[in-house]
């Protein structure tokens, strides 16, 4: 049976999945990223540590998968692709003599070009900015990073201006250490991101380059997210003798995306109307909407979607910033709880919230409220409250805000008249928490679904990877191969559920107002 190796640079971790062509994981190593602070507000990674610990888990997990499969009288031989996911909006520029990167990543979550991104919107330019790439002015995307680079790291612009510098989100980077510096080029889902990339001609867009003085030369190509990319070659791991023998010496990298929209196409998320949830620290939400490109009236962001060939794929993306975080303020803050894990025995300890509410805004509120002062409130104490009320309410709070979120993505679609979302997919670290999957269910109305692996983020890369590789002749043999673990069925009616999130608007604007 074909394998296929799926390389997933995250935020927090570099990790590595070998996965079997039934998209069931064969072996897989992770390992932490370390993070620089060098000013309040600034998040960088050291590129070099991105692409090494990306090799050595990489390295790891084909070790131990070519020990898992010698004992059924399998090989790595049978290593067809890899395919690559990533943070998304993360700023690498480096020098293509060399390779060498010219200064740290700029990390996505960085806010030193807030000051920029202000100007330009205060110049009017919000409403061109979205029409082009579907995304709001923000310090989030890679645009701003770049030109920050350009303009403050010595000699950079002028080297640029000269042509010898690339630019790359974290696939680009990827994609070029694996190709010996041969291949430099991106796919569209990440490109979206870059706030450089028109959605609607698929290019880079002339007007938005020269706003923000950005030389043509330094930039990726882009291809659709199931591409034939290039080679890894055998060197690439580390030594030829630590690596087994039966590994391909040349291996397609035959898939790239950024991590959420892999995450929707590891959910077989491909079609109009599909929706998916990853429950992380924050949470990410996408919906599918087909090739037409909605644009949201509701303050979420319009993105290409992993993009298995030419045609153009859209998907409508809203974020919770505070998400199983508040459970760690649990643990850390309020101290309610010595362990994550604990949070769900002490919130089923009470039947229900008890009336309370709260609110995670610690760092603002995002889609579809945004609003950046907010701050947080935990409303409807009373004398019987109790730390498993506030415990409860906060697990709540993840599923009232993903709520909002797929309501709001709701109305922007029937707007246009798309087909109504009729199950949500979910994912993520805390989707194993099945109170909270529960409630989720019962706010939404619609089933609450969760699949037998919920690595999708890895799985969509691998799947994109095997398209292109003709390990999955079509769509519909991956579509096939997703399998749901549980279900969650709506248990509230409407009303009340209508009742819950009428009180959760009500705390959200006590929340703004404080
Ligand atoms: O847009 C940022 C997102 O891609 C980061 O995802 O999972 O690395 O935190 P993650």
């Amino acid at each position: 049976m074909a394998l296929i190796l799926a390389l997933d640079q995250g935020t927090s971790s570099s990790r590595s999945i070998v996965f079997d062509a039934q998209g069931h994981i064969v072996a897989s190593a992770q390992q932490e990223i370390p993070q620089h602070y060098p000013q309040p507000g600034w998040v960088e990674h050291d590129p070099l540590t991105l692409w090494a610990t990306q090799r050595d888990t990489a390295r790891q997990a084909l070790q131990q998968a070519a020990t898992a499969l010698a004992s059924e009288g399998r090989s790595l031989g049978e290593l067809r692709a890899i395919g690559v996911t990533n943070q998304r909006e993360t700023t690498v520029l480096w020098r293509r003599d060399t390779g060498q990167p010219l200064a740290r990543a700029i990390v996505w979550q960085d806010r030193r070009t807030e000051a920029q991104c202000a100007r330009w919107r205060a110049q009017g330019l919000e409403a061109t900015v979205r029409a082009k790439t579907g995304l709001v002015i923000d310090a989030y995307f890679s645009g701003s990073k770049l030109q920050w680079l350009l303009d403050n790291v010595d000699g950079a612009r002028a080297a640029a201006e000269r042509g010898e510098l690339a630019f790359g989100t974290v696939d680009s980077w990827l994609l070029w250490q694996l190709t010996g510096g041969r291949v430099h080029a991106t796919d569209v889902s990440n490109a979206s991101r870059t706030m450089l990339f028109n959605i609607h001609t698929g290019d880079w867009d002339g007007d938005l380059l020269a706003l923000m003085q950005i030389p043509r030369s330094v930039l990726p190509q882009v291809h659709p997210s199931s591409h034939i990319f290039g080679e890894a070659l055998a060197g690439v791991w580390g030594p030829a003798d630590a690596m087994p023998a039966s590994l391909p010496t040349r291996i397609p990298i035959g898939g790239m995306a950024g991590d959420q929209q892999a995450a929707l196409f590891g959910q077989a998320g491909f079609e109009a109307g599909l929706a998916k949830n990853t429950y992380g620290t924050g949470c990410f939400m996408l919906m599918h909407t087909g090739a037409q490109a909605a644009t949201s009236t509701n303050g979420l962001l319009t993105t290409a979607a992993a993009q298995p060939d030419a045609t153009p794929a859209y998907a409508l993306e809203g974020s919770v910033f505070i998400g199983g975080a508040v459970v760690q303020w649990l643990r850390d803050g309020l101290q309610a709880i010595q362990a994550a894990s604990q949070v769900q025995s002490l919130a089923e300890s009470v039947p229900d919230a008890g009336g309370v509410m709260f609110v995670p805004a610690f760092t603002g509120l995002g889609a579809p409220y945004w609003q950046s002062d907010a701050r947080g409130a935990i409303v409807g104490l009373t004398r019987g409250s109790t730390v498993a009320h506030i415990a409860r309410a906060a697990l709540e709070s993840i599923a009232f805000q993903s709520t909002a979120l797929l309501q709001a993505m709701a109305r922007d679609v029937s707007a246009v008249g798309g087909p109504p979302v009729t199950e949500l997919r979910v994912d993520g670290g805390a989707c194993v928490n099945n109170l909270l999957m529960q409630f989720q269910a019962d706010l939404l109305g619609i089933p609450v679904v969760r699949p037998q692996v919920v690595e999708t983020t890895a799985l969509g890369a691998a799947y994109l990877a095997g398209l292109a590789t003709g390990v999955y002749a079509d769509r519909h043999a991956i579509a096939r191969l997703w399998q749901a673990e549980r279900t969650f069925y709506p248990t509230l009616s409407r009303e009340r559920a209508a009742e819950l999130m009428a009180r959760w608007e009500h705390a959200v604007r006590q929340a703004c107002a404080g």
